[in-house]
């Protein structure tokens, strides 16, 4: 609630006998509350429709109209108008009854000040909380309509990018691949013509048109997956990580790799994709264990209630997690490609396919000290 004092409360105060509730009204303006007393039911409610009220103050037992009619009635002029009856002893039955139609509390006749204050104050306290919740629910709603208009704007924009992405790399093949062929008819047809260091220049042409051909592959590759819808069935996770093993082979050959598999348990996904998943991480934990005289990878899975946990951890180069935020981008790479060979797109597709899976991943890592990815799918 806000620091600044609020105004006096509004009563409506409604008693057929007129010396009562005059001198109730007296009392009340006494203790700093603004008071509009009525002896009439009918013209209190005539007078809530036109002005804003606090607090009802109503007698139960009235000829014209009874408390309960006008707080039922009251109620439905202002939904946040709290009501207290009064009752003489003999009727708390009727009290009772108030209370079940939204009255919040009555008081009981004759009554002292004192009793009176605290309810008042009570009832009063429950209204600004009530008009506080309804505000902060209105502000909730606008927020989230605004949020949700904004998302839809996103979503717009990113397929409009993605699908520039595509056509552009697409359309960059052609004059790539004349580059490309033609260096390679230069050298086929008129090397004796060239010299040395004409030939050489020729080689690195060549050997950047291919890098560039990899590099519109791999993005296309990544805008395709967003087109792709994705189809998901029941996969064998541990039959899918030993055959990319067995496809990944050559990987191994000439050095020493440990790759220990701990039990998976199946998931739920698009087989192809996950494949692709496993391909990516599973090269690059060769890739970057390379320099290592015993390299070791493991592969394992942490099952959690609502999720999978799939898990590839290798004792590799590892990076500083400071870069972390860089790479799950496209091209983004933290080592240097005559260092470690790649164009970067590896991973972003694996974050992309994961995402499009409803799932998540991240990763822990050191410099020199190993990585490991996790990546969650739900069930
Ligand atoms: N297991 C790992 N250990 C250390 N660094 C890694 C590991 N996996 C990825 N990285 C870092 O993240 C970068 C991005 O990985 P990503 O797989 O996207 O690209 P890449 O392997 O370099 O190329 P590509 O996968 O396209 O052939 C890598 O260049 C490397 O710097
Ligand atoms: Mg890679």
């Amino acid at each position: 609630m806000s620091d600044i004092a609020a105004p006096p409360a509004k009563l409506l105060i409604v008693d057929d006998e007129s010396a009562q509730m005059a001198a109730l009204c007296d009392t009340l303006e006494h203790e700093g509350y603004v008071t509009t007393g009525f002896t009439s039911a009918k013209e209190a409610l005539a007078t809530l429709r036109t002005q804003k009220f606090d607090l009802l103050l109503t007698d139960l037992m009235m000829p014209e109209m009874d408390g309960i009619t006008l707080l039922r009635a009251a109620q439905q002029v202002d939904g946040n108008l709290v009501g207290i009856v009064m009752t003489g002893h003999g009727a708390i039955d009727t009290a009772v009854e108030a209370m079940k139609v939204g009255a919040l509390d009555y008081i009981l006749k004759p009554f002292k000040l004192s009793a009176i204050l605290p309810v008042l104050a009570r009832a009063l306290s429950v209204r600004w909380l009530r008009m506080e919740n309804e505000e902060l629910q209105q502000r909730v709603g606008e927020r989230t309509a605004a949020l949700e208009a904004a998302n839809k704007d996103l979503q717009a924009a990113n397929k409009e990018l993605e699908s520039f992405s595509y056509s552009v790399s697409h359309d960059l093949r052609a004059p790539l691949r004349a580059i490309d062929g033609f260096s390679k008819i230069l050298v086929a047809d008129h090397a004796p013509q060239l010299s040395a260091e004409a030939q050489k220049m020729l080689g690195t042409v060549s050997a950047n048109a291919r890098r560039m051909g990899q590099l519109i592959d791999d993005l296309l590759a990544f805008s395709r997956l967003s087109h792709r819808p994705i189809s998901k069935q029941r996969v064998k996770a541990a039959a899918l990580v030993q055959q990319v093993l067995d496809e990944l082979h050559r990987e191994r050959e000439g050095r020493q790799v440990e790759v220990r598999v701990e039990p998976l348990p199946d998931c739920m996904g698009d087989p192809s994709l996950l494949k692709q998943v496993w391909v990516n991480l599973l090269s690059n934990a060769f890739k970057f264990t390379r320099r290592r005289e015993r390299a070791l990878i493991e592969i394992g899975c942490q099952e959690q209630q609502d999720e999978k946990v799939y898990v590839v951890r290798d004792n590799g180069a590892g990076f500083d997690m400071a870069y972390v935020g860089k790479l799950f981008g496209v091209f983004q790479r933290l080592h240097r490609s005559d260092e470690f060979e790649g164009t970067g797109a590896g991973l972003a597709i694996v974050q992309r396919i994961i995402q499009r899976h409803g799932g998540r991943i991240w990763v822990e890592a050191a410099l020199d000290q190993g990585a490991t990815f996790y990546f969650a799918l739900p069930p």
